[in-house]
Parts: C-alpha cells; sequence; structure tokens
C-alpha cells in the first residue's frame, strides 16, 4: 500500500489527478505517484452534466482508499454536490470541493458539506468572477481556481486566472489554501506560485511522463 505525507495545511503541495492514470493499473498508478513525490491525490468526479465529460465517483473513491492513506481532494464537477458529497465521505474523501455555479448559496453548501466531517473547498470556473464565492469564504477550508474550463485533463492553462488568484489569497485566512486546476506544467506552475497557490492539481504533466518522480521533482523546483 502505498502511504503519504499526513495531510498537513501549510506548504506548496502537489495534488496528483488520477483522471489521468492507466486506470488498468489504479493501484500502482497511485504507489508511483505518492512514492514518487506527489503529496496527495485529486479525484475528479464529473457527471456528464455540468461537465461534457463523465468520470467516476464514490466506489472508485473506495477503490483507492484501499490503495493509499493519502489525503484524497475530491473535486465535484457535478450539477448536485449535495448529492454526491455524503457517499463521496464514506467512501474515503477527505476534502469535498463544489462549484458555485451550480448551487444558489455556496455559503449553506459549505456548511451543509461541513457536517460529514471532511474539509471543504469551493471552485469556480475561469469565468466566473469571484463574487460568486465570496458569500462562502468563511466557511472554506480552500478556494479552487480552475485555469482550464472544467471537464478533461491535458488542455492549455488559461494566464488570465492568475489575477483572480491573487484576488482571492488576499482575502482568505492564513489555514485557508488556495489551489489551482488545469495546465498546470513547466511553464505555468511558477506564475501560479507567484500568484499565491498553495496547491496544485497536475494529471497530464505527471502521468503522461514516462518518469514520473522526474516530472514532479522538475514541477517542484519551479513551484518555489
Ligand atoms: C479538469 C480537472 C483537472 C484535470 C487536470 O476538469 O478538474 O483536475 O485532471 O488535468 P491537467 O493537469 O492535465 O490539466
Ligand atoms: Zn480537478
Amino acid at each position: 500500500m502505498a502511504t503519504a505525507k499526513p495531510y498537513d495545511v501549510t506548504g506548496k503541495m502537489i495534488a496528483a489527478s488520477v483522471l489521468s492514470a492507466d486506470m488498468a493499473h489504479l493501484a500502482r498508478e497511485i504507489e508511483e505517484v505518492l512514492k514518487g513525490g506527489s503529496d496527495f491525490l485529486h479525484l475528479d468526479v464529473m457527471d456528464g452534466h455540468y461537465v461534457p465529460n463523465i468520470s467516476f465517483g464514490p466506489a472508485f473513491t473506495a477503490a483507492c482508499k484501499r490503495s493509499t492513506t493519502a489525503y484524497l481532494d475530491a473535486h465535484l464537477m457535478v450539477s448536485e454536490p449535495l448529492k454526491y458529497a455524503g457517499p463521496m465521505v464514506a467512501a474515503g474523501a477527505h476534502g469535498i470541493t463544489f462549484h458555485c455555479e451550480v448551487v444558489e448559496n455556496p455559503a449553506y453548501v459549505a456548511k451543509a458539506i461541513r457536517q460529514y466531517g471532511c474539509h471543504v473547498g469551493v471552485t469556480l470556473d475561469p469565468e466566473t468572477p469571484i463574487e460568486r464565492i465570496l458569500p462562502a469564504l468563511d466557511d472554506v477550508d480552500l478556494v479552487l481556481v480552475m485555469s482550464v474550463k472544467p471537464g478533461f485533463s491535458g488542455q492549455a492553462f488559461k494566464p488570465e486566472v492568475l489575477k483572480k488568484c491573487e484576488a482571492i489569497k488576499k482575502r482568505l485566512r492564513p489555514n485557508q489554501r488556495l489551489e489551482i486546476d488545469g495546465g498546470i506544467n513547466n511553464d505555468s506552475v511558477a506564475s501560479a506560485a507567484s500568484a499565491g497557490v498553495d496547491w496544485f492539481v497536475i494529471a497530464s504533466a505527471i502521468f503522461d511522463k514516462k518518469d514520473r518522480p522526474a516530472a514532479i521533482a522538475e514541477l517542484r523546483k519551479w513551484m518555489g
């Protein structure tokens, strides 16, 4: 079983997104990226409704949980986050992040998810203004800024979200994390780090590489 550092809210963290893993060898893939230097796993749950793609849900999360003790950071790209937050925590997710675009009252949803005893995150698409998440800021542990249109790994980073990262970071308490997701690679990671990002979700720039530990080490070099 792969083990990783326990959850720690401080410092720059690499969250390996298993969306780009070879699902036929899930346990082996997880072990490789965690032993290879990733801090924890990012799980992209897609419902084919909020986003055009369908990925996986609680059963897959439970399979990840059987393979590792690492922190499982679940990103719900679904239209009904409250329907899936409980089953995802029961399956082993430690953190649940929902999209502000699908809810009327993000503070209410954040409080409802917290009742499951997990960390709570709110996220926003590249074109969504930060005003949509501000009402929930007191009720979340992290804000996830999407740097691609959600739905697929392997897309190009949108540098225009960096301003948004800076604006959100200024409003966060020291124990709240700023996470970024989409198109993070050796070219984009340094600018995101400078904009105040703490957690970096990375799929293709790790899993598409032959030497994952070397790819992770290189990314970390640019994170500062
Ligand atoms: C995109 C997902 C991301 C994705 C990132 O909708 O939320 O987590 O796996 O993939 P890369 O790092 O390849 O852009
Ligand atoms: Zn994601």
